[in-house]
């Protein structure tokens, strides 16, 4: 297994495999049913991911469960690294109209997504949090690079030196086009405060129409506790050298201030002053408690 080195493409730095057959992921033309879930790593993907299919599925969680591809999991990704067949591969498997993730920032999404009008739900989390979960990711990513000690990491947050680039310019990138391209923008410090509000949001955005009973049994199948233990949702069914769940679970804590533990008061400090420049020109309601 190798921790893939980062080569920038158009400045962002991207895993040499995805950095080697970019031409292909640009290239890449969805059909106008496909959806796209897009975040920048951390920020609860699989959460919003596991939400949508139950959604399409009624909440039928058995459905959910039996295995379109060979696993389930990873869910459809443009870029997904070997030992996993590759995600283009993978999305020429299967007809659409297909749940498609991507972290890829906003301009380096392939532009048949928006020539074809897709539906894109963003996720966002608050940079505090999305950092730790990120730390801890890439520990137990073997794929992903070395985090390196703890303040070393915090540097490289601030200035997008991380694997799929800034989280700053990943979060305004989206929001900034959120109206134009018809994006859903959602924050994990939402859907932990109400999740069933926004459970009802998705729905909405994806012209379904479920009942109550449903969307209490999707809140229900989708809490922390119950995808911790849903083997197609906590990632244990990922190729055993790819994720050490030893070094850090995938589903880890999911709450929110957990940064808390994590930053001293001077870096908190220092985070904050430099957050503040690089969010000037944008006005995102992140929260970074509830
Ligand atoms: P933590 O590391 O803070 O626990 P992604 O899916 O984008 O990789 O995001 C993973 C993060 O979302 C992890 O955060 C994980 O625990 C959290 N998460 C996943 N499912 C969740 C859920 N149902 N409720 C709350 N948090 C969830």
């Amino acid at each position: 297994i190798t921790r893939f080195p980062l080569i920038p493409i158009r400045g962002v730095p991207l895993m040499s495999y995805i950095a080697n057959s970019w031409d292909s992921i640009w290239a890449f033309r969805p059909d106008p049913s496909d959806l796209l879930i897009a975040t920048y790593p951390k920020a609860g993907t699989t959460w919003t991911q596991e939400i949508v299919d139950l959604l399409l599925h009624n909440g039928d969680a058995e459905v959910c469960k039996r295995a379109p591809t060979p696993v389930r999991i990873p869910f459809l990704e443009i870029c997904s690294p070997p030992p996993i067949p590759s995600g283009l591969d993978l999305l020429r498997t299967r007809d659409p109209p297909r749940v498609i993730k991507t972290h890829l920032p906003f301009q380096l999404v392939p532009p048949g997504f928006w020539e074809n009008k897709c539906k894109v739900i963003y996720v966002a989390r608050n940079a505090k949090d999305n950092m730790v979960s990120y730390y801890h990711f890439d520990r137990m990513n073997l794929t992903q690079p070395e985090p390196g000690p703890w303040d070393g990491y915090i540097e490289k947050f601030m200035r997008g030196q991380l694997s799929w680039g800034s989280w700053y310019d990943h979060v305004k990138g989206y929001w900034v086009e959120r109206e134009k391209r018809n994006i859903l923008y959602l924050f994990y410090e939402d859907m932990k405060e109400n999740p069933r509000r926004e459970v009802e949001r998705i729905m909405k955005y994806m012209d379904l129409s479920v009942s109550d009973e449903v969307i209490n049994k999707i809140v229900e199948l989708t809490s922390f506790k119950n995808m911790k233990e849903n083997p197609m949702a906590n990632y244990s069914c990922v190729p055993a050298p790819v994720f050490d769940h030893s070094i850090s679970p995938f589903m880890r804590k999911g709450e929110v201030g957990d940064w808390t533990n994590h930053f001293t008061p001077e870096q908190s400090k220092m985070f904050d002053e430099d957050y503040e420049e690089q969010m000037k020109d944008v006005n995102i309601p992140f929260r970074t408690l509830i």
